[in-house]
């Protein structure tokens, strides 16, 4: 029920026809993931979503419950609405070779992670742990030019599903460098051997940690003496608002950050030399990659 006069603002403005297309468009995306939604529908559900959540006080989102976020990010392949766990495996393995502009976008990425690597002077056989791997994509990749890499991430569905990557690297003879490991970032420091990587570096996953805090903290703990920390495409302070959708579809945890707060948390850590190559403009959207040493 609404409590405050901004609460029962915002369930009238739900509720009325100005945003009933929103609301329908939210219902159907319920029932099926790919619901083809143009911008334009997007801005109207997730408008839709927002007013009527903070009209019920459920928005902004807080994550109070740490077992019920790593269960909540485990069960995420069960949660899509109308997509099996065998089709979101199918997907895990064809990642990154997904067909429009991902493929693009994904390839771009992950060369980039590779030049701020070399840029660092972390070349192969240099130990890199990644966190957050999903399906293992990036760490395979990296093994295969030569890096020892070990992906890590906490859902052990994900980890099932990276290691025939590390049958792939065999069976084209390559040398397997290629490990990974379930565990939460926030604690990965005790899972994979402490202050022995040359690098760690996060993709597209620290906004899904229950504590991103910590996970720095734990990524501090597993480096070498010298060895980087890349903090890859994380999105900036308005993917709270622009995926609560996607958030609430699948019941995963989507929030933004600011660069001052990542740079103050590395600092915090015990980083040092931080530095970011990325955005220049566009506060507020264009997502972060940073650098730091320890
Ligand atoms: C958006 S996906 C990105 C996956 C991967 N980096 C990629 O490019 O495919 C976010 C990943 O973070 C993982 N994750 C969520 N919370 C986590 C946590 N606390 N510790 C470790 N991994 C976590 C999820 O299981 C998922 O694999």
């Amino acid at each position: 029920m609404p409590r405050t006069l901004s609460q029962k603002a915002a369930g009238a403005l739900a509720s009325s026809r100005l945003l009933r297309r929103g609301q329908t468009l939210y219902a159907e995306n319920q029932n099926n993931w790919y619901l083809p939604l143009s911008r334009a529908d997007k801005l109207k559900s997730g408008l839709w979503l927002i007013l009527h959540d903070y009209s019920r006080g459920v928005f902004p989102p807080q994550f109070l419950d740490q077992q019920k976020a790593y269960q909540d990010e485990k069960n995420y392949r069960f949660s899509i609405p109308g997509i099996t766990a065998a089709e979101v495996s199918r997907n895990n393995m064809t990642k990154p070779f997904w067909r429009g502009n991902s493929l693009q976008m994904y390839l771009a990425h992950f060369c980039r992670i590779v030049r701020c690597l070399e840029g660092a002077g972390v070349q192969p056989p240099a130990k890199v742990l990644e966190l957050g791997c999903g399906g293992g994509w990036a760490s395979e990749f990296l093994a295969t030019i030569g890096y020892d890499v070990c992906g890590t991430t906490i859902s052990e569905d994900d980890i099932t599903d990276a290691h025939r990557r590390v049958k792939s690297l065999e069976a084209r003879g390559l040398p397997s460098t290629l490990k990974f490991a379930a565990s939460p970032m926030e604690s990965v420091h005790t899972v994979v051997p402490p202050g022995t990587f040359d690098a760690v570096f996060i993709y597209e996953a620290l906004h899904h940690a229950f504590d991103w805090r910590a996970s720095l903290h734990s990524s501090y703990a597993c480096l070498k003496p010298g060895g980087w920390m890349l903090v890859c495409n994380e999105p900036n302070v308005l993917h709270t608002y622009i995926s609560y959708r996607v958030a609430r579809l699948t019941n995963t945890h989507e929030i933004g950050f600011s660069k001052k707060e990542l740079i103050a948390e590395l600092r915090q850590a015990g980083f040092r030399n931080i530095s970011s190559s990325g955005p220049k403009f566009h506060w507020w959207f264009s997502p972060h990659w940073l650098l730091a040493q320890k």
